[in-house]
C-alpha cells in the first residue's frame, strides 16, 4: 500500500508537480499526493492539486494564532490518513504541534546546500542572491527533516549544481528547481519504503553516501543509506 502524502506549498508549486507526476498516476508507486494545503487562496500548487483530483484546502495563517493553524493543518491531515508531510515552497513555520506529531515523517526541500544559506528569511532569490555573493561554486538542493527552527533538521539528501560565473539569481534558481524536481521525488520514495534512516538514527549514523550518477549529467545525488548505520 503506498504511503499518503501531504504538501504544503504556498507557491507555483513546480515541485508539488514533480511529485505529481512520479506518483499519482503510477501504479504501484510508493507514495502518492493525497492532499494539499497552502496558506495562500492564489497559490498555483491549489490549482495544480485539484487538476489531478486530489484534495486541496486553504489553511490561512496571517491573523491567526499558532493554535488554530495547527488545530485546522492536524484536523486535514488525520481525516486524510497522511502518513508523510513534504513542505514544498511553504513559507511559514509549521506549528511545532504538527511537527510533534509528525515527528521524523516530515521533511522540506531548500535551494541550497545547508547548512550554509538557510535560516529565517532564507527563501527564494534570496538564496540564490546569498550563494552568488559569497563566490560558491557550488549550489544545489538539500531534503532535511523539519524541526521547530527554519532549516536546522537533519539532511537526508543533498544534489550539488555548479554556479556559472555569468549566473544571476534567476539563472541559477531555474538550475537548481530542475534538479529538485528529479531529487524530492526520489527522496519521498525512498522515506516511503522505509529506506531512509529516521531522524534520530541520523543523528547516530556515521555519514556515508551512496553516489547514483544522473542519466544525463556528471552530477550525483547523494543519499544517506540505512545500510551505513553501525
Ligand atoms: C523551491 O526552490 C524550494 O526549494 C523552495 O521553494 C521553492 C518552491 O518552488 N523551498 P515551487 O513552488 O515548488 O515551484
Amino acid at each position: 500500500m503506498s504511503v499518503r502524502v501531504a504538501v504544503l506549498a504556498s507557491g507555483g508549486g513546480s515541485n508539488l508537480q514533480a511529485l505529481l507526476d512520479a506518483f499519482n498516476e503510477v501504479p504501484d508507486a510508493p507514495a502518492r499526493i493525497a492532499l494539499v494545503i497552502s496558506d495562500r487562496e492564489s497559490a498555483a500548487a491549489l490549482e495544480r492539486a485539484r487538476a489531478m483530483d486530489v484534495p486541496a484546502h486553504l489553511v490561512p495563517v496571517s491573523g491567526r494564532s499558532e493554535a488554530e493553524v495547527a488545530s485546522d493543518t492536524l484536523e486535514l491531515l488525520e481525516r486524510h490518513a497522511i502518513g508523510l508531510v513534504a513542505l514544498a515552497g511553504y513559507l511559514r513555520l509549521v506549528p511545532a504541534a504538527v511537527i510533534r506529531a509528525y515527528a521524523g515523517r516530515i521533511v522540506n526541500i531548500h535551494p541550497a546546500l545547508l547548512p550554509a544559506f538557510g535560516g529565517q528569511g532564507m527563501f527564494g532569490a534570496r538564496v540564490h542572491q546569498a550563494v552568488l555573493a559569497s563566490g560558491a561554486r557550488v549550489s544545489g538542493p538539500t531534503i532535511h527533516y523539519v524541526t521547530e527552527a527554519y532549516d536546522e533538521g537533519r539532511i537526508i539528501a543533498q544534489w550539488p549544481v555548479p554556479v556559472l560565473p555569468d549566473d544571476t539569481p534567476a539563472t541559477l534558481a531555474a538550475r537548481v528547481l530542475l534538479v529538485e524536481h528529479r531529487l524530492y521525488p526520489l527522496v519521498i520514495a525512498a522515506l516511503a519504503l522505509g529506506e531512509v534512516p529516521r531522524d534520530s538514527e541520523l543523528q547516530e549514523a556515521s555519514f556515508h553516501w551512496r553516489a547514483v550518477a544522473a542519466p544525463d549529467a556528471a552530477e550525483m545525488i547523494h543519499l544517506i543509506q540505512p545500510s551505513t548505520l553501525h
